[in-house]
């Protein structure tokens, strides 16, 4: 039985295919459109879907939308009414929007696909999220916790959900209590974004990178505009927003007359923190002082969203009496917080989606589909993240003939690590693609730049050369798993825990260790490793041990393969045109090598 997964039309696009529950291709649209974060009807990812399995529309048992259209409509109308007129413009361009495409989405998915309408299911946002991340989890049962800006109405849910493997197909998930919209964690930590003068939906992790720079001596402030129970239920003071009436500003007035001016978009970032010796090409004390009163205020909100997510997550616990949670959702991106969950919280085990944005709803609405509407027991654990488009040698080398590249070839893989730590031991930042991409936000391995994270100066470099990214911007560790706890503070039992896996917690570097690793310790001594075993990824794990077996450091600088702005490279001609315009010394492409100069 095949079912399609689609989600779209606000956050970022993707689909997904399962076979008789178990996953064979899942793709962010933004890989193959080339549009960050793009939204828009995902053609692209459903075709590389159906080629992937080599099926067409016509053999699909069902298509499941990631969301309740009117639902999402009846929100859009309610909450315009309530502020009309000041929402009319949010209202007529949404409405356009929504007539064009949202409310016919079972009209246009039927008529893409050739399949008729009433194979066409709807699952709720929350739902599809907290599916998403059960269903993909090896868990018979988990408390849940899906949080994010906002689905049709509502923007959090807490839950607990069980699963069969046997045959009897009982297999359910209760969101037994919800936040609704204009409520929404997401949204706050949003309009902060915007406020700290990074892009919603796009800068939440500049955000979170800026906290440690800067103390949270502006939580009150932040209290003023969220109210917090101890149970995890929270309130927004409306007074202090915009985004509910407003298709432009996520705050106002009221707002900056409590953090003061906005901090102009994408200007430069340096602190006393960041630059101790006043070494910035652009240093200015009064500039430096503005920045962290900035970054105060970062950590601020970060540390709020903690601490909200915390008693949620005890609340969930509470309820439940479970062991183990599962989450999803945006906000559920948030490592730092994520980690405090695991070591402040009684649940024992966790395991969250990587895909935990919108994109991740179309794996979750398939596989709700698949489990608790058609009532199919469980059969899939999520183990690796490698879904997407992957290519052969020979459309490799068709590639590299357009571009005139002159590469080598390795076929030994020995060989090619070798090469590549050759490489890194002096001093060369190395692309690697292999295999399929990776589903999700994070390049792990398979759509990487590598570098040696003995280096303090690799952050800049790679920041500044590569990614012409911020220099503030911290770069993330992959460590074999059998070091990981000698080299992360609190980290009990890495084996069995999936976050690291996907980059999604952040752990303390080890004091001893923090010395050794620079480039990919955080300000505040701690890093958002990534564990790599053998089983996973070949290749990938042989490079980090062949580093460990040269210099005594079982870790490498991991971050993704694109340049600031542009998507996770897909495909070779991708590859090659990225490793063309940026400072990447070498690109190990499959078994081919190309060097630069
Ligand atoms: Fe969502």
């Amino acid at each position: 039985m095949y079912i399609l997964g689609v989600s779209c039309f606000y956050h970022d696009a993707a689909a997904t295919l399962i076979k008789d529950g178990l996953l064979v291709a899942a793709a962010e649209e933004e890989r193959f459109s080339r549009q960050k974060h793009d939204y828009g009807f995902p053609a692209k990812a459903i075709d590389f879907c159906l080629r992937q399995e080599g099926v067409d529309g016509s053999e699909l048992d069902y298509v499941v939308f990631y969301e309740k259209p009117l639902l999402k409509f009846e929100r859009i109308l309610m909450t315009t009414l309530a502020t009309f007129p000041r929402s009319w413009k949010t209202f007529s361009e949404g409405m356009i929007a929504w007539f064009d495409e949202k409310l016919w989405i079972k009209g246009v998915l039927a008529k893409y696909l050739g399949v008729a309408q009433e194979k066409v299911l709807f699952v709720e946002h929350h739902l599809s999220h907290a599916a998403s991340a059960f269903f993909a989890s090896p868990y018979d049962e988990a408390a849940i916790l899906t949080v994010d800006g906002v689905g049709e109405w509502t923007t959090a849910t807490m839950g607990r959900a069980s699963a069969d493997w046997g045959g009897n197909g009982h297999n359910r998930i209760e969101l037994f209590k919800e936040i609704r919209f204009p409520h929404s964690l997401g949204l706050l930590y949003s309009a902060f974004t915007a406020f700290l003068g990074f892009r919603v939906n796009n800068g939440e992790y500049k955000v979170m990178g800026m906290a440690p720079y800067g103390e949270p001596n502006r939580m009150d402030d932040v209290y003023r505009l969220i109210e917090v129970s101890e149970d995890g239920g929270f309130r927004l003071k409306l007074d202090y927003f915009s985004f509910h009436y407003s298709p432009s500003r996520t705050f106002n007035r009221q707002f900056e007359n409590l953090f003061g001016e906005p901090r102009v978009h994408d200007s430069t970032f340096f602190t006393p923190t960041t630059h101790p010796n006043k070494d910035h090409p652009a240093w200015d004390e009064d500039v430096a002082r503005g920045n962290q009163h900035y970054a105060n205020i970062a950590a601020s909100i970060q540390r709020v969203t903690e601490d909200t997510l915390l008693k949620m997550a005890r609340h969930a616990h509470e309820r439940t009496g479970l062991k183990k949670l599962c989450m999803a959702g945006g906000v559920a991106l948030n490592s730092v917080a994520n980690g405090r969950i695991l070591r402040e919280t009684p649940f024992e085990e966790i395991w969250i989606q990587p895909a935990a944005g919108d994109s991740g709803g179309a794996l979750g609405a398939a596989l709700y589909a698949y489990h608790v509407l058609l009532g199919n027991p469980r059969r899939f654990v999520q183990e690796h993240s490698y879904w997407g488009q992957g290519y052969e040698a020979d459309e490799i080398k068709a590639a590299l003939d357009r571009a005139g590249a002159h590469y080598e070839r390795i076929d030994d893989e020995e060989k090619l690590a070798n090469s590549m730590v050759d490489d890194l031991l002096t001093r060369k930042v190395i692309a690697l693609f292999q295999g399929r991409f990776e589903w999700g936000p994070r390049a792990l391995g398979n759509r990487s730049i590598l570098a040696d994270p003995r280096l303090a100066e690799m952050k800049n470099i790679v920041n500044t050369k590569i990614k012409f990214r911020e220099p503030f911007r911290p770069f993330a560790p992959v460590v074999l798993e059998e070091h990981a706890e000698s080299y992360y503070a609190g980290l009990i039992d890495a084996r069995s825990l999936y976050p690291t896996r996907y980059m999604l917690m952040v752990f303390s570097v080890q004091k001893d260790k923090q010395d050794q690793i620079p480039a990919v310790t955080h300000e505040g001594g701690s890093g958002r490793l990534q564990t790599i075993r053998r089983d996973w990824n070949p290749r990938y794990y042989d490079v980090v041990n062949r580093f460990y077996e040269q210099t005594g450091v079982p870790v490498l600088l991991n971050t993704s393969f694109n340049l600031r702005g542009e998507p996770i490279v897909n495909s070779p001609d991708n590859a090659l045109s990225t490793f063309s315009r940026s400072g990447i010394d070498t690109l190990y492409i499959g078994n081919y090598v190309v060097r630069k100069g």
